[in-house]
């Protein structure tokens, strides 16, 4: 059997070779685990109810309507009217299996192979992996000052070829929020160019700021340039449920839709319901989270503010601190190894992230407790 090389050049998930670490270790102090982004903390009860309560209705084993849950995609669209300014309505809302395969049938809905594609660098490693698959060419902006990317420098990576920019905000790994102006400035782009914006707000409620993270949808044709995607995993703690959204235009949806009926036909009832659930019943349980993993950011910045053992932080956000590492002798995947099994700090290579080396490390505060994060500076300290 011959497999396809666009697959077998690409690395195995970074958090799953993270987590391939753990089973190498011998030390008996127990791991400060920073390397994922997903919640470890169960939903909310109203969530978890409807779920039990689901999979005694006789419809729950039954395909659900391939867009997505009416019920869902209305409310959805009802959350996102009331977060944004403008009004989003039902059908330009196409229900996924998590926001990573709304990326997936978003961006095989634009490309063939051959054409091209802008990450803004880092970028989040599943976003560049799926557009190789399919034989799309990447090109990578760097960010300017802050982390946050230039609209102006972007015009300069766009060829003919070009089918779509992707934003992240706030990013994965960085945590930097690009500012509704920038945004705006990428989505005139897109515009300029006849291309796509995508932009992947998976964390958007995870933002300090608490006005609208854009103002793209009171455009009135918005729908022409700019795909936003969501996610549910996150704001209501079900990832293992696999419920997300892309929204866009009639025809961005229709196309979309053609490609999740090959992959999924549809995205899993009992993640719709759960998902539904949080909306309806789960809003103040999502703030109270948030401010709680702002607070974790706050002192897991208090706890990096001397540079323990020399690492930096250059950006935090959300779930993230981006942060360089003091050993630029090194390959990043050794100075991991070493933070695992002899300090016991598990993290993600900043390598997952970039196309270069540039000594940085993911840590992933979100799922620390309070008392993890006070530990932290002594482990980092222990650094040689
Ligand atoms: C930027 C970004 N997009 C998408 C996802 C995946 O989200 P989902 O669980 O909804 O597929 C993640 C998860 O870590 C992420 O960081």
């Amino acid at each position: 059997m011959r497999f396809s090389e666009r697959v077998s050049e690409l690395v195995h998930s970074p958090i799953g070779a993270a987590h391939a670490l753990v089973g190498l270790r011998s030390n008996d102090r127990p791991l400060l685990d920073l390397s994922q982004a997903a919640p470890s903390f169960p939903p909310a009860d109203a969530v978890v109810t409807r779920i039990a309560q689901v999979a005694t209705e006789p419809d729950s084993g039954r395909y659900p309507p391939q867009a997505g849950l009416p019920q869902l995609r209305e409310a959805f669209a009802e959350d996102l009217t009331s977060g944004y300014e403008g009004e989003i309505s039902p059908d330009s809302v196409l229900i996924t299996a998590g926001c990573n395969q709304a990326f997936c049938v978003v961006a095989s809905a634009l490309t063939a192979p051959g054409d091209e594609a802008v990450l803004v660098a880092p970028f989040y490693f599943n976003h560049d992996m799926w557009l190789k698959i399919e034989g799309v060419k990447v090109r990578y902006l760097n960010p300017g000052q802050g982390l946050i990317p230039d609209p102006q420098q972007a015009q300069s990576l766009i060829t003919e070829k070009t089918k779509l920019i992707t934003l992240v905000t706030p990013g994965n790994p960085t945590g930097v929020t690009i500012p509704s102006d920038v945004i705006h400035g990428f989505a005139d782009l897109a515009a300029r160019n006849d291309l796509a914006l995508v932009v992947d707000e998976t964390y958007r409620s995870f933002r300090n700021e608490s006005d609208s993270a854009h103002q793209l949808f009171s455009n009135m044709d918005w729908a022409k340039n700019v795909i936003s995607l969501h996610s549910f995993s996150k704001d209501f703690a079900i990832p293992g449920y696999r419920c997300g959204a892309a929204v866009g235009g009639q025809l961005a949806i229709t196309e979309a839709l053609k490609v999740l009926d090959c992959i999924a036909i549809s995205a899993p009832r009992i993640g719709q319901e759960a998902a539904l659930a949080g909306l309806l019943h789960a809003q103040e349980w999502r703030l109270r989270q948030a401010d709680r993993i702002k607070n974790l950011e706050q002192q897991f910045l208090e706890a990096m503010r001397k540079e323990p053992g020399g690492f930096k932080v250059e950006s935090s956000g959300a779930y993230f601190g981006w942060v360089k590492h003091p050993r630029s002798d090194l390959p990043t995947e050794e100075v991991v190894k070493k933070l695992v099994l002899e300090h016991d700090v598990l993290a993600i290579p900043g390598t997952a992230f970039t196309v270069n080396d540039d000594s940085m490390i993911r840590l992933s505060f979100a799922n620390l407790e309070p008392q993890q994060i006070s530990e932290l500076p002594s482990r980092l300290a222990e650094f040689p």
